[in-house]
């Protein structure tokens, strides 16, 4: 049984960080969701991670539909949130709604994500109206990256950090369970932290919020052109895919893989056996 909405926000009071990775494919999502990770995230950076586009704002409904159900089908204790790609949600709370309730009833996540402060503040009390749970997103919120002069630390000014603030009790007042705060200031963070009793989601964000988020392609050393410092990466995976690979390709070009041991073979005396079953396991 997956970890409910309410089972998240339980966690702030009981003082309970709350563990979040992104999540954008089958294979990861359960190795994650196993792990006993509490939130699974299928974040529109799928695009920038996955898709290679420069920014998110390709992403569409069809892509997070994709990889929301990729990650669903692996999700059987975590809570899948999936993030509502850019112009999913402008054109009308109608619009909107049908397609939040896409991502729950096609791509089987629980909870839906939105960027935004004030002016998403009608938007979630519609979402909360048609019983559609929505997390919320302040700071760098990517979709809005190039009016906020690129991926960079927001909330610096007083002014800033003041509708910061204000729009982290107005979306708790709309109805968000959570709120993702990106790339602001720890002290910032935590002035949010204390100002709302929703359970605050950091990244680059220090570590007074209720729980983390990393991109997991952060996390595990794939994104090698991009660190931002408040990355750290778990294991370095892209680095040992790499040497992998150059092992592998010297076995193939030396002819030392495959082995006749890892060969099909119907003489018994000349190796592995005849086999049947799930990809000839
Ligand atoms: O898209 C995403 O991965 C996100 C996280 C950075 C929070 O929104």
């Amino acid at each position: 049984m997956r970890l409910t909405v309410k089972e998240i926000t339980g966690k702030k009071a009981r003082g309970e960080k709350i563990v979040t990775l992104t999540a954008y494919d089958f294979s990861m999502a359960a190795l994650l969701d196993q792990s006993g990770v509490d939130v699974l995230l299928v974040g529109d950076s799928l695009g920038m991670v996955c898709l290679g586009y420069e920014s998110t704002i390709p992403v569409t409904l069809r892509d997070m539909l994709h990889h929301t159900k990729a990650v669903s089908r692996a999700a059987k204790q975590a809570l899948v949130v999936a993030d509502m790609p850019f112009g999913s949600f402008q054109r009308s709370p109608e619009a909107a709604v049908r397609n939040a309730a896409r991502l729950l009833k096609e791509g089987g996540a629980d909870a839906v994500k939105i960027e935004g402060g004030a002016e998403r503040f009608g938007l979630v009390k519609s979402l909360r109206s048609a019983d559609i749970p929505v997390m919320g997103h302040l700071g760098l919120t990517p979709q809005k990256a190039t009016e906020l002069g690129g991926y960079k630390l927001q909330g610096r000014e007083p002014e800033d950090a003041i509708r910061m603030v204000n729009d982290a009790i107005g979306l708790e007042k709309a109805g968000v369970f959570a709120l993702v705060l990106e790339c602001i200031p720890a002290d910032l963070a935590r002035r949010i932290s204390e100002s709302v009793k929703i359970p605050t989601i950091g990244i680059g964000a220090g570590p007074y919020c209720d729980g983390q988020v990393l991109v997991l392609y952060d996390f595990l050393g794939l994104q090698e052109a991009i660190r931002p410092r408040f990355v750290r990466v778990y294991a370095p995976v892209g680095d040992m895919i790499k040497k992998a690979v150059k092992n592998y390709r010297r076995d193939v070009q030396e002819g030392k893989y495959p082995s006749l041991a890892e060969s099909f073979t119907l003489n018994k005396n000349q190796g592995g056996k005849e086999q049947k079953g799930k990809r000839g396991k």
